[in-house]
């Protein structure tokens, strides 16, 4: 059994009673050493310096009371005002700090009671921001004739995951909100289910940077307004959604346009610009797209988020803005860092939290209620029902989650989907006809995306090996042959190996076969040799 200390503030007024009135009038300090059902091990009374007296007197009585209770007089100065918050809540503070607390073997009660609305103010606090370990004690008068003069008493723990039905409401709302990041879609992935729970905590308890990462059309632009809308509805940012894809601010203009200029500062520049920064200011701004940001933007945005200020062009001095941050990218920031496009102290600074979205093909089980949702959205657009027939609706649901539908651009890609066979079908229920178009249609896109997606390997690979400048003075026709050329030269232990591969119809033919002699020689005409087609670098 543990120890029950209980901590109070003496009452001047309702502990203090006139001599004869001392054993039938309720005395809070008293009255919680005369309950039969709890014994205090330790009481710590703290009174101000001016009521010594009245203290000892209370503590005599409650000694009387209760000779099992040790009292401890406790002076804290409250700068004689009881009612000025900052020097009681100093005083509070100084003591809770001198304690050494042991909640190991004491179970500490604060005691709350009638009396100045300061001091019980500041004991909520202490408790509830931990500097007094325990719980709260309230006693209160007797309520029926009947009742002793002792009064009643209740505990109170602060700790709300003690209480079933306070728990199963935040349970509740705690759903709430998740169902609001997920636009009130049903998903049932347990990834992304998962990751929207941790979203919302991050967003109820944070104001750290966010970064979102995941596939064009996974929804990350979606999920940060509705992150925005979260903290807005909480009170916890009283300003606007500012976003801006970063793809789309080029060189000078970029700076500008984000930490804007004073009139003057360039031609053209006739009037001062804020910025999208200052426009964000006590909301949020939301960066899509970061890692195409430039290095002077990365420079002059870390400074932002760190000091909350930074430099506009042409300015002499900082403007401020302080707003949270959300980001978005659907590349790998740290091979960009990797690479020198992008800042690692920047990326350290925003990836505190960082969710991955996963692409639709990731989700098979979550295209369904997403297709209802979609369809419901498309017939309040259209002022009529949208719907499948059933054999339209079953075809259409084995087709999306498939492994033929690649869902490149994700919900961009069903959702246009949708739109198109419902405006097809106007009226009437989407039906085999018009999926089986929309199918070859898909099919048709997704096979540009592919080729698209080597094409860009192949161009990638080139630079890396020639250099951009080079490359740029070679036929595209060559380009597609020498790609395959330098991947195979990649691939291979040596240039004899590579060129028996390369060379495999024609080298049988031939009499004398050196195919590694060929082969150099071909590289020998873009400037190539077996060195430069391995090495990482540019040349
Ligand atoms: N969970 C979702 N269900 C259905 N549509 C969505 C969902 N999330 C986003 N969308 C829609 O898909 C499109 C692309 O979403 P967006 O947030 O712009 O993706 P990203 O920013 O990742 O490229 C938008 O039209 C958006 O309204
Ligand atoms: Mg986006």
């Amino acid at each position: 059994m543990k120890r029950t200390i209980v901590i109070g503030l003496l009452g001047t007024q309702l502990d203090s009673r006139h001599p004869q009135d001392r054993w039938s009038k309720w005395r809070p300090s008293v009255g919680l050493c005369q309950q039969e059902d709890l014994l205090v091990a330790r009481f710590d009374l703290l009174h101000e310096p001016q009521f010594k007296a009245l203290a000892e007197s209370v503590s005599s009585d409650m000694q009387t009371a209760s000779p099992e209770t040790e009292v401890r007089l406790i002076e804290v100065d409250f700068n004689k005002d009881p009612w000025d918050f900052e020097s009681v809540y100093s005083a509070l503070h100084d003591y809770a700090k001198k304690q050494s607390f042991d909640p190991d073997s004491e179970d500490y009660l604060i005691h709350i009671t009638t009396g100045s609305h300061v001091g019980q103010i500041c004991l909520f606090l202490l408790t509830e921001s931990g500097h007094l370990p325990g719980r709260l004690i309230q006693t209160f008068p007797p309520r029926r004739n009947n009742d002793g003069p002792e009064g009643n008493y209740g505990i109170i723990d602060l700790d709300l995951s003690k209480y079933d039905r306070l728990a199963a409401r935040f349970e509740e709302e705690q759903r709430e909100t998740a169902a609001f990041l997920k636009s009130g879609i049903e998903t049932s992935n347990d990834t992304f289910n998962r990751m929207i729970d941790d979203i919302e905590q991050v967003a109820l308890h944070s104001r750290a940077p966010v970064l979102l990462m995941g596939p064009t059309g996974a929804g990350k632009s979606q999920l940060a307004r509705r992150i925005y809308e979260l903290k807005k509805s909480r009170g916890q940012l009283s300003g606007n959604f500012v976003e801006v894809n970063c793809a789309t601010l080029r060189g000078d203009s970029a700076m500008s346009a984000l930490f804007g200029h004073v009139k003057g500062s360039f031609t053209g520049a006739t009037t001062d610009r804020p910025g999208l920064l200052k426009a964000a200011h006590n909301g949020l701004l939301f960066l899509d797209e970061i890692g195409e940001l430039g290095a002077d933007e990365q420079a002059m945005l870390l400074r932002a988020l760190e000091e909350k200020r930074f430099l506009p062009l042409g300015a002499d001095k900082d403007a401020k803005s302080d707003f949270q941050f959300i980001c978005g990218t659907n590349r790998d920031l740290r091979q960009s860092v990797t690479k020198g496009d992008f800042r690692a102290d920047l990326l350290a600074r925003i990836n505190l939290w960082s969710f991955r979205l996963p692409g639709l093909r990731e989700r098979p089980e979550d295209i369904a209620p997403n297709v209802r949702y979609e369809l419901e959205k498309l017939a309040r657009e259209f002022g009529q029902q949208v719907r499948f027939n059933k054999e339209a609706e079953e075809a259409f649901l084995r087709f999306a989650t498939s492994h033929e539908a690649r869902w490149s651009g994700n919900f961009r890609d069903l959702n246009a989907a949708l739109v198109r066979m419902a405006t097809l079908s106007r009226g009437r229920r989407i039906n085999m006809e018009v999926f089986e178009q929309e199918r070859s249609r898909l099919l048709e896109d997704w096979r540009g995306d592919a080729d698209n997606q080597s094409t860009q390997a192949s161009v990638d690979l080139l630079e890396k090996v020639l250099g951009k400048k080079h490359l740029s003075h070679i036929d595209r026709f060559d380009q597609v042959q020498l790609s395959v050329v330098v991947e195979t030269c990649r691939k291979s232990k040596n240039l004899s190996e590579a060129g028996r591969y390369l060379f495999d119809i024609s080298g049988e033919k031939r009499r004398t076969r050196n195919d590694a002699d060929r082969l150099r020689k071909y590289l020998a005409r873009f400037g190539l040799t077996w060195e430069k087609c391995l090495g990482e670098n540019a040349v």
